[in-house]
Order: structure tokens, then C-alpha cells, then sequence
């Protein structure tokens, strides 16, 4: 069983009624759709970090769509090739759920994320699986409980998912590569020369054991699901008014998706500095 702890002292946090507390007296409701809030003003750097619920609806229409089911299959495949017997998983960053809910064989699922609407969207999506809203910066979990740690599209916080990962447990890492998306780009930034970017990053703890690329093509059909594509990127963040314009004359999208998986082993802590 995975242990949760404190936010506030790192004590084990125990369900109690509709709260989670702990030794020293803090206390966490249990919300309506099931999902814990362990963020702590101190860890927000905006009173509604990370992605806003129209973002968050956005991704929940694009993925429930079966756009990106390519991806989900792959991730699906390489869970039960690299960790055959998990027991635990963890998908930091998990936004709106999808990916993890498509792991329903693993008995403990347990998904965080910064933005509570997110993580809202989880819960209800699917009620098997654990939901909390957290930083990956700071894991509200006890160290070594799990065998695997996803990161798909979000924020590689290595050292955390080091932490909490077991001896030989493993990292999977989903990046969007050189080759994502060029057909939305080449819309929103029209003389854009992309930079390098870095696709295998080395990470302390831990040994690359596999990466692989998934690349195929797609056919958005009407300017909602083009809507959603950019609102379900980090392009949403920096596109310039006439980028956004740009895009909402586009009625159609063909595209392509260039994604790679990274498979990271843990290593013994003896093997740090290696
Ligand atoms: C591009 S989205 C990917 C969501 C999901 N993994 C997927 O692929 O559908 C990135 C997610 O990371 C979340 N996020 C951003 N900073 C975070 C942090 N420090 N800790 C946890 N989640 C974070 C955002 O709220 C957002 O849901
Ligand atoms: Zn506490």
C-alpha cells in the first residue's frame, strides 16, 4: 500500500471520515468527486495553478476523441513490457486522467496534479484510481512505494520521482519531439525555426533502458477539435493574437504526432554517483 504523507509535516496521513490527517492535526477534506487537495498556499505560485479548466476541457474532449490513442496504446504496451508485476503507479502531471485510467490491469493507480480543475476532471472520469492535487515538485508520498512513475507532457521532477520509486522501479517519460505537431506550428508560427531540443535528458538515479518514437497522422475534422489541439498545448500559453486568428479560420487540421518514450530504470541508492 502506497503511504500519503503531510504536505505541511510529512507525517502518514490516514482517511478519517470525509478528511485525511495526521499525527500532528492537519487535516485535508475529502472532496465530493473523491479527490484530496494537498496543495499548500506556500507550494502555489497562483491562487489556480497549472492548466485552466478550459484547458482542462479542451484535453478531455481531444483525448476522449481517440486522437491520441496511439499514445495511450504505447504507454499501455511498454508499462507491461518494462514493469510486468506493478503493483503501484504514479502519472505526475496526470491532467484529466486519461492516459492512467487506460492502466486499469496495475491494482494501485494514483495521479497528481497542480490544477485542481485537472484533477477534478480525473475523479470523475474514473473512481478506481486515487486523484490528489499536488506538486510533482514536492510528492505527497512516503519513499520507494512505487514500481513505476509516469510523466507524460508535464514537468520531470527527477529527484522527487526518484524518491518515491523503488530500487530497480522504473521512470517512463512521454516528450512531445522535434517533429510534433509541425502542421499546428507552421499555423500559430508562421516564420518560427524551432530549437534543439533535449529528447534523452540525463537524469541522477537513473539508466535509460529503452526509447523509442511513435510518429503517426491525424485528421482534425472541424474547428472545435482544432480549438482543442492548441488549447490542450503549451502553445496556448505564448501564441500571439494573430497566431490565435490565424487558427480560428482553420476549419480542418491534418497533422502529424511525434512522441517519445523514454524508459528510465532506478538505480540502488549505492549507485548514485556513479
Ligand atoms: C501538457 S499537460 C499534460 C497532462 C497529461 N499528462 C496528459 O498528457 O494528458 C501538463 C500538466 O502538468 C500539470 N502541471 C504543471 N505544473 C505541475 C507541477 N508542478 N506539478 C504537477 N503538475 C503540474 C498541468 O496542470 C497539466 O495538467
Ligand atoms: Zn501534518
Amino acid at each position: 500500500m502506497i503511504q500519503v504523507i503531510c504536505p505541511v509535516c510529512g507525517a502518514a496521513l490516514a482517511p478519517q471520515g470525509a478528511a485525511w490527517r495526521c499525527v500532528q492535526g492537519h487535516c485535508f477534506d475529502v472532496a465530493r468527486q473523491g479527490y484530496v487537495n494537498l496543495l499548500t498556499v506556500t507550494q502555489k505560485h497562483s491562487r489556480h495553478p497549472g492548466d485552466t479548466r478550459e484547458m482542462v476541457a479542451a484535453r478531455r474532449a481531444f483525448l476522449d476523441a481517440g486522437w491520441y490513442a496511439p499514445i495511450a496504446k504505447t504507454l499501455a504496451d511498454l508499462v507491461r513490457r518494462f514493469c510486468p508485476a506493478a503493483e503501484a503507479v504514479l502519472d505526475a502531471g496526470c491532467g484529466e486522467g486519461y492516459y492512467l485510467s487506460q492502466l486499469g490491469w496495475i491494482p494501485e493507480r494514483w495521479g497528481i496534479d497542480i490544477s485542481r480543475d485537472a484533477v477534478r476532471y480525473a475523479a470523475v472520469r474514473d473512481r478506481s484510481a486515487h486523484w490528489l492535487t499536488a506538486t510533482a515538485a514536492h510528492l505527497p508520498f512516503a519513499d520507494g512505494g512505487f514500481d513505476c512513475v509516469l510523466c507524460m507532457f508535464a514537468l520531470t521532477a527527477g529527484a522527487e520521482f526518484f524518491r518515491v520509486l523503488r530500487p530497480g522501479g522504473i521512470f517512463v517519460q512521454v516528450l512531445a519531439g522535434q517533429g510534433h505537431l509541425p502542421g499546428l506550428k507552421s499555423i500559430i508560427y508562421p516564420a518560427h525555426v524551432e530549437k534543439e531540443k533535449m529528447l534523452h535528458p540525463a537524469l541522477p538515479g537513473f539508466g535509460l533502458l529503452h526509447t523509442q518514437t511513435l510518429r503517426f497522422s491525424f485528421s482534425l475534422p472541424d474547428a472545435q477539435s482544432v480549438h482543442d489541439l492548441l488549447y490542450m498545448t503549451p502553445h496556448v500559453w505564448r501564441i500571439t493574437k494573430q497566431g490565435a486568428e490565424a487558427l480560428a479560420q482553420t476549419a480542418q487540421l491534418t497533422d502529424t504526432a511525434e512522441v517519445i518514450f523514454n524508459i528510465y530504470g532506478r538505480q540502488e541508492a549505492g549507485n548514485l554517483l556513479e
